[in-house]
């Protein structure tokens, strides 16, 4: 047998972890395991975060208003979790938007250290985008504007405090954003009680029931990211569901339609339903980080990596009432190989449907490309930190210069698992280590790349001029410098 060059780093790589001796070898990321008893899964019922009313409601703008605070959440039951929430839940409110209404959201930060909201799938002016420098002081409150000019999409808000946006997030600073348009309402979807956001997350508790994370400065001023150890990621032992751990939800026997994201810092899931239904594939996709597919695309399991979604369609008739289905996580075993269970307790009426055709999406057309950029996500040894094309992040540094309204290819090349997230635009996969893979179909903003492979993208900078980001949303990789600047001139 004869190993590559890579692959012998990589086994050193593999076996210096396990010695606990991580330096000088790419960190994987790594479970930080709970203080306390784990507690026992599928016991509380599946909470849906609160929808947000608009404070005041224009022709065409919806002002809403949100206060970012430290909390005490219950989020295992019998215990208190300090918490920091949009409206001091986990996670916060959840925005409706429809497209072509503005919504500006009014956000005061009641915490002690500075935040900065971003909409992640958002096309959004560069004032309201969030640059991670861009903070938002303790006691002071800004107005930040969403103008909804782009489809209908599963969207989500959370916090991208430069140094510090896994710390933050973990802390609970995240919601949905639900862009909905009328070529989507039109659609005869499951709705109302039977379309359900899912936002899955992993976290680990200290004895005391507080969130446990491995920064190097507990205080969050200096910028110095996590304890060497878990530079790779953060990985928790208990999975949230909405902020509840592994719970359970009565279903009908009719179709559901769930907004999966996974919100976890680093953490990414195959998700399986467990019995699978007859016939398998018991997950039919309906639409993708930037809104609907053309047409449904069935999965057997849904491999779902940091900041992705996929809205899907889950038929319980396909199971016999009385069934217990839970569903799992083939990436993990033992407590994170489960995420919830549904409970199918009785018929009912169907009155929803999949049309065979979802909606028109463009074919990605290479040709209209006028530029190839490429960009390497790499471990550096020797700088001890996570870089693009070797830098480090640097905010006064431009990477890439793309004009508006220009169609660019963007070469993404990955040492290790990175799931890639750009700023501003939806793009569409042109290759994946080969065809597009089966999690890269429709409109995305987050392509999970897996160590050695390179994916082609087609992105088409519309919008907005000025500056964004490009960055792993892998929240440890993007705290320590996974990241790059973009200016749309
Ligand atoms: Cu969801 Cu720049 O991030
Ligand atoms: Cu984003
Ligand atoms: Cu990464």
């Amino acid at each position: 047998m004869t190993l590559s060059r890579r692959e012998l780093l990589g086994m050193a790589g593999a076996a210096l972890t396990e010695l606990g001796c991580t330096l000088g070898a790419r960190p994987e990321p790594r479970l930080l395991p709970s203080e306390i008893p784990l507690p026992k899964p599928f016991q509380v019922p599946l909470p849906r975060p609160a929808v947000l009313k608009p404070a005041a409601t224009e022709p065409d703008i919806d002002c809403y208003e949100l206060d970012a605070r430290p909390a005490a959440a219950t989020l295992l039951p019998g215990l208190t979790t300090p918490i920091w929430g949009y409206n001091g839940a986990f996670p916060g409110p959840t925005i409706e938007a429809r497209r072509g209404r503005r919504v500006s959201v009014r956000l005061r930060n009641s915490l002690p250290l500075p935040i900065v909201p971003h909409l992640h799938g958002g096309r959004t002016p560069p004032e309201s985008d969030g640059y991670p420098t861009d903070l938002l002081q303790p006691g002071h409150t800004r107005e930040y504007v969403y103008p909804n000019e782009q489809r209908a999409a599963t969207l989500w808000y959370h916090d991208h405090r430069m140094d510090f946006t896994g710390a933050q997030v973990w802390r609970g600073l995240a919601g949905f954003y639900l862009l909905r348009d009328d070529e989507e309402l039109r659609l005869p979807l499951p709705r109302g009680e039977k379309e359900i956001a899912l936002a899955i997350c992993d976290r680990s508790f200290t004895k005391n029931g507080a969130l446990h994370y491995p920064s190097l400065d507990p205080a969050l001023l200096q910028p110095a990211g996590v304890e060497h150890a878990y530079m790779g990621g953060v990985l928790g032992d208990v999975i949230l569901v909405n902020g509840a751990p592994w719970p359970k939800l009565d279903v009908a026997a009719t179709r559901y339609r769930f907004r999966i994201l996974n919100a976890s810092n680093a953490r990414r899931y195959e998700l399986a339903l467990d019995p699978a239904p007859p016939g398998g594939h018991p997950f039919i996709q309906i639409g993708s980080d930037g809104g609907l597919l053309a047409a449904p695309l069935p999965h057997g399991t849904l491999l779902i990596s940091p900041a992705e979604r996929f809205d899907v369609v889950v038929d319980f008739s396909r199971w016999p009432v009385g069934s217990v289905i839970t569903m799992k996580n083939r990436d993990a075993d033992g407590a994170a190989g489960q995420i919830l269970q549904f409970h199918v307790t009785h018929q009912e009426k169907d009155e929803s449907a999949i049309p065979a055709v979802l909606s028109t999406l463009p074919p990605a057309d290479a040709s209209a490309a006028t530029l190839t950029r490429e960009f390497s996500f790499a471990y550096n040894r020797g700088l001890m930190s996570w870089t693009i094309n070797g830098k480090p992040f640097d905010a006064a540094r431009m990477d890439a210069r793309p004009k508006l309204g220009d169609t660019e290819i963007w070469r993404l090349k990955s040492d290790f698992s990175h799931p890639l997230h750009l700023h501003l635009v939806h793009f569409q996969v042109l290759s994946h280590s080969g065809r597009p893979g089966p999690f890269d179909a429709g409109w995305k903003d987050t392509v999970a790349l897996r160590a050695g492979e390179t994916a082609n993208i087609l992105v088409k900078f519309e919008g907005y001029r000025g500056r964004y980001v490009v960055h792993c949303h892998n929240l440890e990789h993007e705290d320590m410098a996974m990241m790059a600047n973009f200016e749309v001139i």
